[in-house]
C-alpha cells in the first residue's frame, strides 16, 4: 500500500465531501432496496468526480468471492478472487487500500488498462466485510489519505443501513 496525504487536490476535495456528504445520504435515507440504493450511490460519486470507475464488489460467502455489485464506468470483471487484487486486499486487511500505481501492485487485476491508481474502502458489519467500495483514476497518484477520510461518513452509513436495507 502507497499512501499519499499531501495531494494537491485533498483541500478541494475536503470541501466537496462537507457539501456531498450530506447529499449522498439524503438520497440513501428513503429507500430500502440495497441495489438501488448502491446504484445511485456509485452514479453520485461518479458524477461529482472525473474518475474512471467507481463502484462496489460485494462479498459471496459461498464462493469466498467478491461479485461486481452497481457501478459506473467501463465494463469491469465479474468476480475477483480472495488473495488476489487490490478490492481483494482490502477484504483482507479490512482496512482501505490507497494505490498511487496499481502496475506496482502485486496481484493486481486489470479490468481496464486505462486504471492507474486505486482506492478501495471496505464496508465492514458486524465485524465483517460484506462488501468494497473501488474507485479507480486514470491519473497516478491520484488519491491520498484525506479522501479515505472523505468516504469514510458515507462507507460508514452504508455499512450502518446494510441490514436493514432488502
Ligand atoms: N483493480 C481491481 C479490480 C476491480 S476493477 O478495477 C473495477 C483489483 O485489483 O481488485
Amino acid at each position: 500500500m502507497i499512501l499519499s496525504s499531501n495531494h494537491p487536490e485533498a483541500d478541494n476535495r475536503k470541501d466537496l465531501f462537507k457539501t456531498l456528504t450530506p447529499q449522498w445520504i439524503a438520497l440513501l435515507e428513503g429507500e430500502v432496496n440495497r441495489t438501488s440504493n448502491l446504484a445511485n450511490l456509485a452514479a453520485a460519486i461518479y458524477g461529482a468526480f472525473e474518475w474512471h470507475w467507481v463502484g462496489f464488489y460485494e462479498v459471496d460467502e459461498r464462493r469466498d468471492e467478491l461479485v461486481l455489485g452497481p457501478f459506473q464506468g467501463p465494463v469491469a470483471c465479474t468476480r475477483l478472487r480472495h488473495g488476489k487484487g487490490v478490492c481483494a486486499a482490502a477484504w483482507d486487511t479490512m482496512e482501505a487500500q490507497v494505490v498511487d500505481d496499481v502496475h506496482a501492485f502485486p496481484g493486481h487485476i486489470a479490468c481496464s488498462a486505462l486504471s492507474v491508481s486505486e482506492l478501495v474502502l471496505p464496508i465492514i458489519v458486524d465485524g465483517h466485510v460484506v462488501a468494497v467500495l473501488d474507485i479507480d483514476s486514470a491519473k497516478a497518484a491520484d488519491f491520498s489519505t484525506a479522501d479515505v477520510k472523505g468516504f469514510d461518513r458515507i462507507v460508514n452509513y452504508v455499512a450502518s443501513r446494510w441490514n436493514h436495507w432488502e
